[in-house]
């Protein structure tokens, strides 16, 4: 993974993040709801750029209380398989910490292989199940958690 660097997600990201997004998800985040979390002071959102500056990846994350939620994590098609997935949840494993987290959860699709591999390799356990979470298509969520007391 040489030459990617993982640093806080800044405005001049947004275009390219907004672009994964939609390449990634079937309700892709917008540039403005982006936009919106550079001034939210819960949020925590890290971008893996390339040598260039371009974007790979990135995580979006709150901390609220003890509790850190992810809320996105993408790569583009083309740096996948090469450890940015992992250092993304890494960097935001130190951050959250920073902020007083004592745990860290997301959801995510069952039928999602490759994210639920990447969770259980970074040591994300499943807790539960929300129903009929997702739209497009309609499907559960499981609930994944990492405790940093374990
Ligand atoms: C999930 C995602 C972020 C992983 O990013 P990545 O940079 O490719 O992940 P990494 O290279 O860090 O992979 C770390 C480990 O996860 C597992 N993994 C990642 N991709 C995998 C795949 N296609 N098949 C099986 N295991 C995989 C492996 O254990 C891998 O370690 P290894 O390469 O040493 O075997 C990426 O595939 C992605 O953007 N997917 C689309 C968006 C998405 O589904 N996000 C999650 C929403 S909940």
């Amino acid at each position: 993974m040489e030459e990617i660097k993982i640093i806080p997600m800044t405005g001049k990201h947004i275009k390219e993040i907004a672009e994964l997004e939609k390449v990634c998800f079937s309700q892709p985040w917008s540039e403005n709801s982006l936009l919106e979390e550079l001034d939210n002071h819960t949020a925590q959102f890290l971008t893996a750029v390339d040598e260039d500056g371009k974007v790979a990846g990135y995580i979006g994350s709150f901390v609220v209380c003890e509790s850190c939620y992810i809320s996105n994590i993408a790569v583009f098609p083309q740096y996948r398989r090469k450890g940015i997935g992992r250092a993304l949840i890494s960097a935001l494993f130190s951050l959250a910490k920073e902020k007083g987290a004592e745990s860290v959860s997301l959801e995510v699709r069952p039928s999602n292989d490759t994210a639920i591999s990447l969770y259980n390799v970074m040591g994300f356990e499943e807790v539960g199940l929300r129903k009929n979470f997702y739209r497009n298509p309609t499907e559960d969520a499981l609930i994944m958690t990492y405790s940093f007391d374990k």
